[in-house]
């Protein structure tokens, strides 16, 4: 079992879109049993709400649900996931002066990092503010790093 905690600002946009995706897509490769996957905020504005309705409906179109409710990250899930997988650099960074042991500093991923598209470093796009074509992008970020750690994964090191 490989667990998986998809980390944005507010866990209403993108780390739902990537729980959402990488569920989907585990869920095509047969392969449900073998992963638990969630999502969290590093900040806690929008704890308890469902993922933004922009969201809901452009993953909709694309036959994804997303689900749950919006958390606040916390040092403790560190300890509960294998990977923590940043959407940003500013979530990357507030994840990492939470990760306070080498082990949780391992388990600390930027997302783009497995979008074969995308240069080294590079965020998904916070598209709260923006207009619809931000959330298209974050599906289409989201599904390409998706694919790229499920490859990952399924495949392992080397
Ligand atoms: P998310 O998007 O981090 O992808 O969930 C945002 C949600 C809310 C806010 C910013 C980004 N906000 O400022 O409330």
């Amino acid at each position: 079992m490989t667990r998986i905690c998809f980390v944005c600002l507010g866990n209403i946009c993108r780390s739902p879109t990537a729980e959402g995706i990488f569920r989907h897509l585990v869920a095509q490769h047969g392969r449900t049993g073998q992963f638990a996957i969630d999502s969290a905020g590093t900040a806690a504005w929008h704890v308890g709400k469902p993922p933004d309705t922009r969201s809901t409906a452009a993953a909709a179109q694309r036959g994804i649900r997303l689900t749950g409710a919006a958390r606040a990250f916390t040092a403790a899930d560190f300890e509960r996931f294998d990977l923590v997988i940043a959407m940003d650099d500013n979530n990357h960074a507030v994840l990492s002066r939470m990760a306070t042991t080498d082990a949780a500093r391992r388990r600390l991923h930027r997302m783009r990092d497995f979008d074969p598209d995308s240069p080294p470093g590079a965020s998904v796009p916070d598209p709260y503010y923006g207009g619809e074509h931000g959330f298209e992008d974050v599906l289409d970020i989201c599904q390409r790093a998706c694919e790229g750690l499920l490859e990952v994964l399924l495949e392992g090191p080397g």
